[in-house]
């Protein structure tokens, strides 16, 4: 197997307001959720119900900060454009990501907490954006997404994973088998069990819509899935040394 894999991180914190250029301690902070989220280590896994509690996985991947940027911009708003991601167009150009994460921390706007780019697109483009308030969990947070679950969430999508709904009804497929079928997001913190197309919903999967604090668990399907993209000829095999 390819054991632990490491994977270093840039943040570039693009800023129009002071509270909007985050701390080195809340960057931190978010790199300590990752860490925690992709080995099996966060403290709140036993909130996990027993059904779901064997599928919980150590997905084995480590993130390094690696280097952050910083840039005051007279944008208020960044939208999903893809602006951020380069400089030409007043943002901050990707480093290295043919192996490295790329995660710029902007406000996006319109409610959007954060999104991200699935593996084999353009290496420019590579990586994740999350609006300050979302990042980490100290200073300029956001209850309740205030526990650096977006990041945990978009960089399951950068690792090749889907929301656990399939994004369509109960027979569209996150091409995971162990997480079960539903027809949409669950939002704020469901009770268990959530029933959705004759089986519990797995609401607390870092790939629903639930509240940082109510989601706790990648499964072993979703850590197989993310893992393939680093085996030879996998669209991040790049990163593997
Ligand atoms: N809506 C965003 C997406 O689909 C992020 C959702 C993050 N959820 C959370 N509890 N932080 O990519
Ligand atoms: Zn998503
Ligand atoms: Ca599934």
């Amino acid at each position: 197997g390819l054991g632990t894999i490491n994977i270093p991180v840039y943040v570039h914190v693009i800023y129009n307001s002071s509270i909007e250029n985050i701390s080195d301690a809340q960057i931190n902070s978010q790199m300590n959720v990752l860490n925690a989220d992709f080995n099996k280590s966060n403290s709140d896994q036993n909130l996990v119900p027993a059904e779901f509690a064997g599928l919980i996985a150590n997905v084995d991947i480590n993130f390094t900060l690696a280097g952050v940027t910083r840039k005051s911009s007279s944008k208020t708003s960044w939208g999903t454009r893809d602006d951020m991601k380069y400089a030409s167009r007043g943002g901050v150009d990707a480093v290295t990501p043919e192996s490295a994460l790329n995660i710029w921390v902007c406000n996006i706007g319109g409610g959007i907490l954060g999104y991200a780019q699935f593996p084999g697109g353009d290496p420019a483009t590579d990586g994740v954006v999350i609006s300050p308030q979302y990042f980490g969990t100290t200073g300029y947070v956001s209850v309740p997404f205030d526990k650096g679950r977006t990041a945990t969430h978009e960089v399951g999508h950068y690792l090749n994973l889907r929301h656990i709904w399939g994004d369509g009804r109960c027979r569209q497929d996150d091409f995971v088998a162990d997480t079960p079928s539903s027809d949409g997001p669950n939002y704020g913190c469901p009770a268990y069990p959530t029933v959705n197309c004759q089986s519990n919903d797995m609401t607390m999967n870092y790939m629903d819509y639930t509240n940082d604090a109510c989601m706790q668990m990648f499964s072993e399907g979703q850590k197989a899935r993310m893992r393939a993209i680093f085996a030879a000829g996998g669209a991040r095999e790049s990163f593997i040394l």
